[in-house]
């Protein structure tokens, strides 16, 4: 009987642990997201179920010209998971050229995070002159039910033949942010083209967002976040800034989601959605950081008291 609680203890323990789930924050590139995507409803169902996982989602490659489809999105997404209300928040059309242009969205929680400031970086700056061809829609926001608190995120999806000299901009971005704001928690994600043909080891040591320190890359190298069987590239990325910020993150909790096999789809009908994955990361929750601390000792003080009674 005593020994029996004390597992059911245990048990229960590491099944709350596991339970507070942590806070999600995704970043998706929906490769070409526009009016016939929004047209498909199987497409718009596991586009709400792959978002309603997130706590706050980057979309990336939004390509809404009639300006209908973000907001069907969204109102799918509502209806799909009635406990929590999202909402969407856009960056203008960005591109070097009119014909093609994208926007970067964020999607978030009400409940769970709130905007607090956001900010176009510009496209030309004094010795920066045109780095991006699609300059970072920089948000931060409030979370109050996470470990870190605040947090700013730096959206980029890369242009493939620039993909070393944004990256390497990219540096510039943070420091400018962590100045302006004067925060030390910043997050980098997004479409970074990161591999394969696109980021050369040869020039690797020539991205400072690399080779400078205090920068986390959590998605690990060799991870697939492509959806074609014929490729496997880890061209999606999460980096944190700082120590505070990567002590806050769940461990090993950086990956791709695979809602290919996941949601039992055939290639085909995953490449519908997008070609790329969505990658995620866990920030630790307030309770879970508690839960964490004092679960093992609440354990073995109850292994003590029953070995003494
Ligand atoms: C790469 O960057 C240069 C200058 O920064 C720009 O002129 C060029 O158009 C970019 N290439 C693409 C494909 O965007």
């Amino acid at each position: 009987m005593k020994s029996s609680s004390l597992l059911l203890l245990a048990f229960l323990g590491v099944c709350g642990v596991q339970g507070a789930s942590g806070f999600r924050i995704c970043a998706f590139n929906l490769h070409h997201f526009g009016d016939s995507k929004s047209k498909k409803s199987n497409v718009m169902h596991t586009l709400a179920r792959i978002i309603a996982r997130c706590d706050v989602c980057l979309l990336q490659e939004v390509r809404d010209n009639k300006e209908k489809a973000l907001p069907q999105l969204l109102h799918r997404l509502n209806s799909y998971d009635p406990e929590h209300e999202y909402e969407a928040l856009a960056s203008e059309r960005l591109g070097r050229s009119a014909s093609y242009q994208e926007q970067y969205v964020f999607v978030y929680r009400t409940d769970t995070v709130t905007v607090t400031g956001h900010y176009q970086y510009p496209d030309n700056r004094p010795g920066d002159v045109d780095a991006f061809s699609r300059e970072p829609f920089v948000v931060r926001f409030k979370a109050p039910n996470t470990d870190i608190k605040e947090f700013v995120l730096i959206p980029q999806h890369t242009t493939p033949a620039n993909t070393t000299k944004e990256l390497d901009a990219l540096y510039d971005v943070l420091q400018h942010v962590r100045t302006m704001w004067k925060t030390e928690n910043v997050m980098l994600l997004g479409d970074f083209n990161a591999d394969c043909g696109y980021l050369a080891k040869k020039n690797r040591k020539n991205v400072r967002l690399i080779t400078e320190k205090n920068l986390f890359w959590l998605i690990p190298e060799k991870t697939d976040t492509t959806v074609r069987s014929t490729t496997s590239c880890t061209y999606d990325r999460i980096v944190v800034h700082g120590e505070r910020f990567a002590r806050a993150i769940v461990p090993l909790s950086a990956s791709p989601f695979n809602f290919q096999r996941e949601y039992r789809l055939s290639e085909d009908q995953a490449l519908e959605v997008s070609d790329h994955y969505p990658v995620e990361v866990l920030l630790k929750n307030v309770a879970n950081k508690f839960s964490l601390t004092f679960l093992p000792l609440f354990v073995l003080s109850q292994f003590v008291f029953q070995m003494l009674t």
